[in-house]
């Protein structure tokens, strides 16, 4: 076990809270814990480059932007148990690649943390966001040998948009580009009566939140 990074941890730092697990905002001096957190996340990284990860990876998730944006448009969201332990990071890009656009660059879960669901909640919680600041879609790449996480975003509701090529640590890589839309849950128009609108909406708002579930 690695020194308790977690001790100090100021609660109100808080971005949002699921049950057994809360997300707190990240910066610079988190590095280290972040980079402590990729040690759990080797076959990530492999998978992804052929390689463990590189000592400065997570100084390069804090500091790397994309042409054009600032840091007050990034977002890196450490995920942390109930002790305030990281279990995973999340990186998210505000109005990009245009604005109320949102381009998610990385959801990542400790090994250990993965296939009971969590990343279907953090992922709910942040659409939920991204539609409160009226954001219009979310896209993401997936790399072509993460089929596990390309079936992750189909179940989200993520489309393919097309394919495209990139060099990672000396190696060309094939990834899919996915976007999900965010059309707001359609109303219905003209005159209706007033109990029965009532009725429709509460309808309407409990399949959202089955399906957030
Ligand atoms: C992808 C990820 C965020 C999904 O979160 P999760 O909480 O494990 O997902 P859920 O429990 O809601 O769903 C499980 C699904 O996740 C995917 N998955 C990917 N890696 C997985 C793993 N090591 N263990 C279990 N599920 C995994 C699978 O699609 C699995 O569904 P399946 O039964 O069809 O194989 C998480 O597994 C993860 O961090 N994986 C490694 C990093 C990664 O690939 N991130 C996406 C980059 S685009």
């Amino acid at each position: 076990m690695g020194k308790d990074v977690s001790r100090g941890r100021d609660p109100s730092e808080r971005v949002f809270e699921l049950t057994g697990c809360f997300g707190a905002r990240l910066d610079e001096e988190r590095e280290a814990e972040l980079q402590e957190f990729y040690g759990q996340c080797r076959d990530y990284f492999e998978l992804e480059t052929g390689e463990p990860p590189g000592p400065n990876e997570a100084k390069s998730l804090l500091t790397s932007l994309p042409r054009g944006k600032g840091h007050e448009d990034k977002f890196v969201i450490g995920l942390f148990d109930a002790p305030g332990h990281m279990v995973g990071v999340l990186d998210v890009i505000r109005d990009y690649p245009v604005q109320g656009d949102w381009y998610l660059g990385l959801l990542l879960l400790g090994s250990s943390s993965r296939g009971r669901h969590l990343g279907e909640r953090v992922y709910r919680r942040l659409e939920e966001w991204v539609r409160a600041e009226s954001g219009n879609a979310i896209h993401l790449i997936v790399q072509e040998q993460n089929p596990g996480a390309l079936r992750f975003w189909k179940r989200m509701g993520f489309q393919e948009r097309g394919m495209g090529k990139q060099m990672r640590k000396g190696r060309e890589r094939v990834f899919l580009r996915m976007t999900r839309e965010l059309e707001p849950a359609p109303e219905p128009s003209g005159t209706f009566i007033k109990s029965w609108l009532a009725a429709w909406r509460k309808a309407r708002d409990r399949g959202a939140n089955r399906a957030r579930r």
